[in-house]
């Protein structure tokens, strides 16, 4: 399938998540649906493949913005789709919700999340996520949501702002960088722009790339705690298998080695039998492990896709395939 350039957000490895996912008519879930850029792909798919009849696809985002750009793209699929605001750590909710509006069973065919934010949203200067350029410091994407990134920056303690550092940013520097914020506070008051943060940042990262980094790191870190982006994962890997249909497919696409890690850790216990105790030899295990691994080992993007979208670069897709035994429950 040809890569198409949009300025919205540019979806990544868009041929493998339609040809892992859409393999028969079914309920879809995009999870973060964006722009809509892989829905529309994957809906495409399904009329190519002549599924269309009998699918529907459930788009969820938490940013009003992403649904209403995503509502012009997927217009001609009205019919066989449903946008809905919403954070996809209410999956079952949500997928109970909308399957008994329409009169039909709540088992999923296809999950799909591609984790993280969007270009619109880094792009978009008030809506503050970027070292990049000036706004205020909010970095919600629900701006719905209470906490913002300037309720976090001035009002965490010193130790609590390293630790924020040093575990969702991997920052080296995170003490330096806590005890200089909370300097600048006490000097000159409140941090109020991505800008002025990122001045306090250059002033006490290492010079050369390593800036940019130390940026990245603390930006990340921040976007992370105000939309508790780590703790909604594991959740919804679990809920969404529930509501996986027996061979139904998860599919998440992931930007940093956080978020890889918790999928990748969560998959394989997933996928793990149960053999009992050590030593005791049993022929099969007591109980098989309720997904299959799909990837074997994540894949990454092309270096033609990377060369076009450099968003690619840090993506890694993993893919799993709920087992028969896992004992579908329906979404409760
Ligand atoms: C990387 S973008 C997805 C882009 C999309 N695949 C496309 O083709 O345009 C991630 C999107 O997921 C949304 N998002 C992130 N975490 C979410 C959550 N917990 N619940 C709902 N939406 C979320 C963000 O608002 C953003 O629009």
């Amino acid at each position: 399938m040809a890569i198409t350039r949009d300025i919205f957000h540019d979806p990544v490895l868009v041929t493998e998540i339609v040809a892992f996912l859409v393999r028969k008519p079914g309920i879809y879930v995009d999870g973060t649906l964006g722009g809509g850029g892989h829905s529309l792909a994957m809906l495409r798919q399904l009329v190519a493949a002549g599924f269309l009849e009998g699918s529907l696809l459930i788009g969820i985002d938490q940013d009003e913005a992403a649904l209403r750009q995503a509502r012009e793209k997927l217009g001609e699929y009205d019919a066989r789709s449903v946008l809905v605001k919403g954070n996809f750590l209410d999956i079952k909710g949500i997928v109970t919700r909308v399957c008994s509006d329409r009169g039909v069973e709540p088992k999923v065919t296809g999950i799909l999340l591609d984790l993280g934010v969007s270009s619109y949203q880094i792009d978009t200067a008030e809506r503050g996520f970027s070292y990049m350029s000036e706004g205020p410091l909010d970095m919600r994407m629900d701006s719905n949501a209470s906490l913002r990134a300037c309720d976090i920056v001035n009002t965490y303690e010193e130790q609590q702002l390293a630790r924020l550092f040093y575990r969702y940013g991997e920052e080296p520097r995170s003490r330096s960088i806590a005890r200089a914020i909370v300097a600048y506070r006490q000097s000159h008051g409140a941090v109020g722009s991505t800008k002025e943060l990122a001045d306090i940042v250059r002033c006490n990262a290492h010079g050369g790339e390593r800036v940019i980094k130390t940026l990245s790191r603390v930006f990340q870190a921040l976007r992370i705690e105000v939309n508790a982006e780590l703790e909604v994962l594991s959740q919804v890997l679990d809920d969404g298998i529930d509501c996986l249909d027996e061979h139904g497919r998860m599919a998440v696409i992931s930007y940093h080695s956080l978020e890889d890690r918790i999928v990748k850790r969560f998959f394989a216990e997933k996928a793990r039998s149960d053999w009992g105790p050590k030593g005791v030899g049993l022929r099969e295990p007591l109980a098989w492990g309720s997904v299959t691994p799909v990837t074997r080992k994540p894949l990454i993007a092309s270096q033609q896709e990377v060369a076009s979208n450099s968003r690619a670069r840090s993506a890694k897709l993993r893919v799993i395939e709920k087992n028969y035994q896992g004992g579908f429950s329906g979404c409760p």
